[in-house]
């Protein structure tokens, strides 16, 4: 479990369901994913297996994002490979309610610094739809940048991304 200023970022886990499922349901959140996902409720269920069976099987997974205030779940961060994914990947996904609260940057940056010191990464990756400019805003505040463009999964994504900075930096 990491802590933030105003974040507790803890394993997802079953009972995260309902509220994940709720996040997924709006269409201004699914739509701005590169990991393409339906808006039901199964296809909320198996995209949550997918995050904690990650855990299972790498070590690291996206971790739940409760916001420390209210104990709220605001939606999801952190480190992700799955197969075929070009890298060490770190992403953000929030709730609509909590947009615009700086949640996703706060949330990304304790995601990279976690890969850098606990994952021993040299570099990290974030697949980003080009027409997602929220989420660009958010990895450019995170100091990565436009790496390349890509297909990931059938569609065209831009591949931001940093490196671990020196040692004497
Ligand atoms: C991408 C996504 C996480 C970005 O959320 P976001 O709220 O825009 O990003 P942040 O959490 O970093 O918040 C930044 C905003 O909070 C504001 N803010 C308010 N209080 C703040 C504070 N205390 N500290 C920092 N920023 C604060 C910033 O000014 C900024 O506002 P602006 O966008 O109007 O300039 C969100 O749009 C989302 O979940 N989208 C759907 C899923 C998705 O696309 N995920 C990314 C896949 S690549």
């Amino acid at each position: 479990m990491l802590e933030t200023e105003r974040l507790i970022l803890r394993p997802l886990c079953g009972a995260d369901f309902d509220d994940y499922a709720a996040m997924l349901a709006d269409s201004e959140v699914a739509g701005g994913l590169a990991e393409p996902v339906g808006r039901t409720p199964e296809d909320a269920w198996r995209s949550l297996a997918t995050f904690i069976g990650h855990h299972e099987i790498r070590g690291f997974s996206h971790w739940a994002v409760i916001e420390k205030e209210t104990g709220r779940f605001a939606g999801r961060a952190g480190p992700w490979s799955p197969l075929g994914f070009p890298g060490l990947g770190v992403g953000w996904c929030l709730a609509r309610e909590h947009w615009g609260k700086g949640y996703a940057t706060e949330a990304g940056r304790a995601a990279i610094a976690y890969c850098f010191s606990a994952l021993d990464a040299e570099e990290v990756v974030s697949l980003i739809l080009p027409r997602n400019g929220r989420s660009i805003a958010v990895a450019e505040r995170l100091g990565h940048r436009h790496l390349r463009d890509e297909e990931y999964r059938g569609r065209s994504v831009h591949v931001y991304g940093q490196r671990r900075p020196a040692a004497n930096d």
